[in-house]
């Protein structure tokens, strides 16, 4: 387990009231947890804009009966250049699916692979969520 510092802030307290009523809200039990994401999410942003090895998933919903869109999902896994690991199927009703899809690789790489996804007519919905370790 890495040590642990302690840290003082400076900080506006009308910036402080509102950050302190956003984290209550999103269900923090203190500043410190809060503080720790936000400093992950920015370690995570600028791996992303470094291009660095990452994880993925990309969750998509859609419409199976759009002329050979499955087809297409699938070829498009296939070729992905081996950033695809494996993907999770749900028939969510009649018409629509939802599909997990788990990646890794460089950031831009699976940021283009998602977007050649979600791209796709038939594709209601979607979203990448890139992640790393944090080391
Ligand atoms: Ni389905």
């Amino acid at each position: 387990m890495p040590s642990l510092s302690r840290t003082g802030v400076a900080i506006d307290q009308d910036l402080l009231d509102s950050f302190d009523r956003l984290i209550e809200k999103r269900g923090y039990k203190n500043r410190s947890e809060a503080l720790r994401d936000l400093i992950r999410d920015s370690l995570i942003a600028d791996a992303v804009d470094n291009n660095k090895e990452m994880a993925a998933t990309l969750t998509i919903v859609y419409d199976h009966h759009v002329p050979i869109l499955s087809e297409k999902l699938i070829e498009m896994q296939h070729h992905a250049g081996g950033q695809v690991l494996t993907s999770t199927h749900v028939h969510l009703d009649d018409h629509c699916c939802l599909e997990v899809i788990l990646m890794k690789g460089n950031a831009r790489d699976l940021q283009q692979v998602a977007d050649s996804i979600l791209s796709l007519r038939g594709v209601k919905n979607g979203k990448l969520v890139l992640t790393s370790s944090g080391d």
